[in-house]
């Protein structure tokens, strides 16, 4: 690209310099911002791991089956931006894209979803922003998981520091579908039709009445 040889492509945007010196410089508050997001990220999934310890002493069984955690890319935070007709700066980001952190915690039993949701929600340092609820109300393609904003300090040498994660709490069985359904929908060039979307529609439903029958079963041997 003409009079593109001094650039470079720095978190989603072009940054124009003299030597790589400076390109590093401008890049520095990116990559700090992004390292407070993983901060913020260790400290939920460190919370998780915590819960399911006690859990796992006091109950003899492991709620959780699996933390995961994930930084958004630069790429897909300018293009949720430019989505939503934002400009991009740092502040944007830190304000609107409350899902740069994300930590993906998978359950046994619905039960546990939501015990383990109250539990994270009552400690005093973690602070509610908002609470989508699509397992009592599952979107209409059949997509169902527990998602909560949060707000969480990360404590830096010389500042405390509150930074937003997402986390999505869902059951096994509402990760195997949910899992399925983003492969099949991310493939390129290729448009669902309806009798498609009413088949995964249809999966769901037996993802879900799996789930209430382990549910059920689980219940028939706490009260044994
Ligand atoms: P976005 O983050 O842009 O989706 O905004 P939103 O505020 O509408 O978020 P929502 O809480 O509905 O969904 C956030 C995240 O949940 C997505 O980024 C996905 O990871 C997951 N998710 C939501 N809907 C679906 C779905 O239909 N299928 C799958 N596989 N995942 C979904
Ligand atoms: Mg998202």
């Amino acid at each position: 690209m003409e009079g593109m040889e001094n650039s470079v492509m720095v978190a989603g945007e072009f940054v124009e310099s003299e030597s790589w010196e400076e390109i590093k410089e401008k890049s520095q508050p990116y990559i700090k911002l992004m390292s407070y997001y993983k901060c913020a990220m260790m400290e939920i999934e460190t919370k998780f791991n915590v819960l399911n310890e006690e859990f796992s002493l006091q109950h003899d069984r492991n709620p959780i089956s699996s933390v995961k955690c994930r930084l958004k890319s630069p790429g897909s935070i300018v293009n949720k931006i430019k989505k939503n007709g934002l400009p991009y700066n740092l502040e944007v980001v830190e304000e609107h894209i409350r899902d740069v952190a994300g930590v993906r915690v998978c359950c046994a039993f619905i039960e546990d979803v939501y015990m383990l949701a109250d539990a994270l929600l009552n400690q005093d340092d973690v602070v509610l922003i908002e609470k989508k609820d699509y397992i009592a109300n599952p979107k209409p393609n059949g997509y169902r998981s527990l998602h909560l904003i949060v707000e969480i300090p990360i404590f830096l040498a010389n500042e405390k520091r509150k930074m937003k994660v997402e986390i999505q709490l869902r059951t096994i069985a509402m990760d195997f579908w949910a899992s399925l359904e983003h492969q099949l929908r991310y493939k390129k060039d290729f448009e669902f039709t309806q009798s498609m979307a009413d088949e995964l529609l249809s999966c769901a439903e037996l993802s879900a009445a799996l789930d209430r029958k382990m549910d059920a079963l689980r219940d028939q041997v706490l009260n044994f």
